[in-house]
């Protein structure tokens, strides 16, 4: 037992691994620089909050906590369900999104199979093929597009699963409707597509794919969905997976009893149903996209169409520098090394105001 190292004693692909580093504490950056407001335009998260119906359910259900949830979530699942117009059992409902992909993963992806997304892309794919011993392959997007022919070129008979972010973080492009059916016509049956659409209620192009439809043809793919983002949900942790029977059933065979915590589902429900909420939410993204657009082509700072509530934006100089500027001004944007894009930053799209002093406090870095 003496000689036993730390890296013997984890699985093979955990060494590989790097732990997911969080941004900065929001109280430490007050701390740190002195301010008492934060901008944070670094995790997507909704800027108008969380919709007022949903706070309400949630403080009513932490009466309840000394309970267990309901496990299978089946008021919510039903819910969603219904309002996609298939069986409840098609539905899985997660702690996050994050967490279903883990199921996707644990479910499907056996040491030596091939896993393919696109690059740069969302960063729990790799962490999850990793974690169960699969080969993670990255093909390059192209116009910070997936580019499905690519990936279609890398299957082989050892590809498992791929994953398209649609639309893609942190790019906010999409793939089309049409670009997918052609990526589909040529998806082997025994391969698995799980379309992750954490973004997907904010897409406004009528372009975009109905990836339903190839769960009504049992096709084998998976869909995710969060409510995290436009249902303003992401301190709660919940996210649900859409698909045939045969493939929810196997990540409801991994997932954890009591995934999803009592105030989580209760908040979902009623998210779900405030559509005055979301209208709202889609209002203030449009307009911040908009304002957004116009500042960045006037600064001469290229930027990628999106589809999201974030924005892709080349700030033409090194996006660490910039994000330790601004930082000092209380924003927090998401600099782009991550994705070895030194020059790019991706930006959440705030309220009107704090989109206002975002480009303000990038104009003064510019001019110093
Ligand atoms: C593309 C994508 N998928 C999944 C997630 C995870 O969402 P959740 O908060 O539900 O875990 C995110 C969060 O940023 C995301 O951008």
């Amino acid at each position: 037992m003496e000689n036993i190292k730390e890296k013997d004693l984890a699985r093979r692909g955990i060494n590989e691994l790097v732990a997911y580093v969080p941004g900065k504490p929001i109280e430490e950056v007050k701390r740190e620089y002195g301010l008492t407001e934060i901008i944070k335009l670094a995790s997507n998260e909704n800027p108008l909050g969380t919709s007022p119906k949903a706070v309400a359910a949630m403080k009513q259900a932490i009466d309840d906590v000394y309970m267990y949830p309901e496990g299978s979530s089946m008021d919510l699942r039903q819910k969603v369900a219904a309002h996609f117009g298939i069986d409840d059992d098609m539905v899985i409902i997660g702690n996050g999104a994050d967490n279903i992909l883990l199921l996707i993963a644990q479910a499907l992806v056996d040491e030596g199979d091939e896993v393919i997304t696109g690059d740069p892309s969302f960063s729990v794919y790799e962490s999850v093929t990793r974690i169960m011993g699969g080969n993670f392959i990255k093909v390059p997007l192209k116009d910070f597009t997936y580019d499905l022919p690519a990936i279609a070129e890398r299957i082989t008979d050892k590809t498992k699963l791929i994953f398209i972010c649609n639309p893609n973080n942190p790019t906010g492009s999409m793939v089309t409707e049409e670009e997918t059916a052609r990526f589909m016509e040529i998806v082997p049956r025994d391969c698995v597509v799980a379309f992750d659409e954490a973004y997907a209620e904010y897409v406004q192009d009528q372009h975009y794919p109905d990836t339903m439809k190839y769960v009504h043809e049992k096709r084998n793919v998976i869909l995710v969905r969060t409510f995290s983002k436009i249902f303003g949900l992401a301190g709660t942790r919940i996210g649900y997976a859409m698909g045939p029977k045969h493939l929810v059933d196997l990540l409801r065979k991994v997932t954890a009893a009591f995934a999803v915590n009592r105030v989580a589902q209760a908040g979902a429900l009623a998210a779900l149903e405030d559509r005055e909420f979301i209208e709202k939410v889609l209002t203030v993204n449009e307009q911040g996209k908009q304002y957004l657009y116009q500042e960045f082509s006037k600064l001469g700072m290229p930027y990628t169409p999106t589809h999201t509530n974030f924005i892709f934006v080349n700030l033409g100089m090194d996006s660490q520098v910039v994000f330790k500027k601004l930082l000092a001004q209380g924003i927090v944007i998401r600099p782009g090394g991550m994705w070895n894009l030194p020059n790019y930053a991706r930006i959440t799209l705030g309220t009107l105001e704090q989109n206002e002093k975002l480009i303000a406090a990038l104009k003064e870095i510019i001019n110093k």
